[in-house]
């Protein structure tokens, strides 16, 4: 074996090792807040100040030297009572009076000089907080991108990396009566070592995307609870208290429409576990009906209340089983990008609602992939309403620092924050690892880890990645296989196809594909797709970008996926045109990936009915 070969090979055992020392409860957030919008909580949503720190000397300056202090946006001071007392003061910035921005919001979407801005951003609300006595409070952040550092009245609360996911600090002895200085550094950068790194199909959307709160709590509190429909039909769940009164306290999951009420004590960690036969009148959840139970978990003065459906999904053999059933995965694969031509990445319920009315509505679907990372909460919830099932993924994308276990500890922790956060929601099914990665030894040992890990802390959930295929040309023809050994770990596979629109195979050749795949498995398509533009008609056919190619890719890619036996479902590429920096054909892109079924403002094209007859006839 080459050096090379054996150098990697051991490198890759070495991150399979690092890797384990990560456990579940390693990597469990140190606060979940679960459902934490059902408790009482100040939204400090709205009109921020911001200031621009391309340099980032609010943190550091040259050379990395600690940053001068008349820089450091994060103070807790009056730059301009300070300003008139005149003398030697000086100071370079100001928070109170600088620019405005709506926040959550991305930053490109606000200036044009914002556009591609990429870098280190300050921001600022002051607020009020009600008085609260005897309780916990916490900012809970839904989403920052990239890294985030936080500042209350100029102390340093906590750091955070990763443009995802939801995490919380608490703030109980820092917040004061009256006004409070909240101050954001968000550094929208990445970097070889980033999950994902800077490259990608999708637009930056640097900034706080995700509403930001103000969570209070009782001194002891339910910090995580489950309740979930198991295989072995019981509803099995757990209470996670936090705070000084840990154990033997006496706790009850209780569904009072089914007359439920199940009790638990805690341990001396404050975990209880409760495991209760479903009872007869149970609803199920599935797409048709999107049951959902108010489930309540109370300890002591602490009552949460969550919004559950309850259902079971499993693999057996190559169906997917969706309450002991076959289904199969009507899809579309989706950004989280509201319709405009601006986006912000600002994901109300009105625009969630939006887009995801056009898979289940418009083109009759069951099933949306939510790639390439977690989206926000509210689309989630809104899946387990309108009755759409879910791949939910990390940005593991293309590429990461393979051999570098920090970068895997960062990607097992987006994992868990997702997991922790999403854990409750019927609509998701699948947690995907990856998406598009070569193959070699230490990205397999990486996303080996990485299934472990989904797999240890949310074993009734199935795991998947969007893989690469490998092709054959030869006297026989083209023939597509999948030759990964991640495939041992994936309880359904999936591939990205994009034949007939990369590369120089007409339509025709497609539909004369064959494939060479394991039949023991389910098998999407997590991805096909090819580019239009929205009224760019050539009845030709013979002209991509227009309507007319773009349908009859479609045509082709569904009669040749029809003729796989073990296919369960596909996720098309994608629900709508999307902003990204890597399409710049100024006819066609002008920055937008057009392979949308709607363009940026929800025109439909023509490959929109080719799907959608596809899955009412199918
Ligand atoms: C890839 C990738 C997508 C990308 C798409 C495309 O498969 O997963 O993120 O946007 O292809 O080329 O449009």
């Amino acid at each position: 074996m080459k050096l090379s070969r054996m150098r990697k090979a051991l490198a890759a055992a070495m991150v399979c090792m690092t890797a384990s020392v990560a456990s579940a409860q390693d990597l469990r957030p140190e606060f979940v807040l679960t459902a934490s919008h059902a408790r009482a909580s100040e939204d400090l949503s709205g009109i921020w100040t911001y200031g621009l720190d391309l340099y980032r000397t609010g943190l550091t300056d040259i050379n990395g030297w600690v940053a001068k202090s008349r820089m450091q946006r994060f103070r807790d001071i009056d730059v301009e009572a300070e300003e008139a007392k005149g003398g030697t003061t000086l100071l370079e910035f100001d928070m109170d009076r600088g620019p405005q921005m709506d926040i959550p919001g991305a930053w490109n979407a606000v200036e044009p000089e914002l556009r591609y801005y990429n870098g280190l951003v300050w921001f600022q609300p002051k607020f009020t907080p009600q008085a609260r006595e005897g309780e916990r409070a916490f900012l809970r952040f839904g989403a920052v991108n990239y890294k985030a550092y936080i500042y209350l009245n100029g102390e340093e609360v906590g750091r955070h990396e990763g443009g995802y996911t939801p995490f919380s600090l608490e703030v109980t002895d820092l917040l004061r009566e009256g006004e409070n200085r909240l101050v954001v550094g968000v550094d929208s950068e990445h970097d070889a070592q980033s999950i994902p790194t800077p490259i990608t199909d999708w637009d930056l959307y640097g900034g706080i995307t995700r509403p930001v709160e103000l969570v209070y709590t009782p001194e002891t509190f339910i910090d995580d609870a489950t309740a979930n429909l198991t295989t072995e039909e019981r509803i099995k769940g757990y209470i996670d208290l936090r705070g000084p009164e840990l154990a033997g306290q006496d706790v009850e999951m209780s569904i009072p429409e089914l007359d439920l009420t199940a009790t638990a004590t805690t341990d001396d960690a404050g975990m209880a576990t409760f495991d209760v036969a479903v009872p007869e009148d149970l609803e199920l959840w599935s797409p048709e009906t999107p049951k959902l139970y108010d489930v309540e978990f109370r300890a002591g003065e602490d009552t949460l209340v969550d919004r559950i459906g309850f259902r079971t999904v499993e693999v057996n053999g190559a169906d997917i089983l969706l309450n002991g059933e076959p289904i199969f995965l009507k899809g579309i694969s989706m950004h989280e990008e509201e319709f405009g031509t601006n986006p912000a990445r600002r994901i109300t319920e009105q625009a969630a609602r939006a887009l995801l009315g056009e898979v289940k509505d418009g083109l009759g679907g069951n099933y949306v992939r939510l790639s390439h990372y977690p989206h926000s909460d509210v689309t989630v919830r809104l899946a387990d309403e309108m009755g759409l099932l879910v791949w939910s993924e990390i940005p593991v994308y293309w590429t990461a620092d393979w051999e570098n276990p920090d970068v895997l500890r960062k990607a097992q922790t987006m994992q868990a924050e997702m997991i922790y956060r999403d854990r409750n929601r019927a609509s998701v099914i699948i947690w995907s690892v990856g998406n598009e990665t070569p193959v070699d030894d230490a990205r397999t040992a990486f996303h080996n880890s990485l299934a472990d890990t989904a797999r240890e802390l949310d074993p009734d959930r199935l795991i998947s990645a969007a893989l690469l295929v490998k092709r054959t040309d030869d006297e026989n023809g083209t023939t597509l296989s999948i030759n990964d050994p991640l495939l041992d770990k994936l309880d359904v596979l999936a591939v990205n196809f994009y034949g007939g629109w990369y590369g120089e195979d007409t339509l025709d050749d497609v539909a004369k594909m064959k494939w060479d795949t394991p039949l023991d498995q389910p098998l999407l398509f997590s991805e096909f797709g090819a580019d239009a533009v929205a009224g760019f008609h050539d009845a030709s056919v013979s002209k991509k970008f227009s309507e007319e190619y773009q349908a009859a890719f479609y045509e082709s890619t569904l009669a040749m996926a029809s003729g796989l036996p073990n296919l369960r479902g596909m996720s098309p590429w994608i629900l709508k045109d999307f902003q990204s920096p890597r399409r710049e054909h100024p006819v066609y892109q002008n920055g937008w990936n057009r392979k949308g079924l709607l363009s940026e403002t929800g025109q439909k094209k023509m490959a929109y009915d080719v799907l959608a007859d596809f899955y009412r006839d199918h």
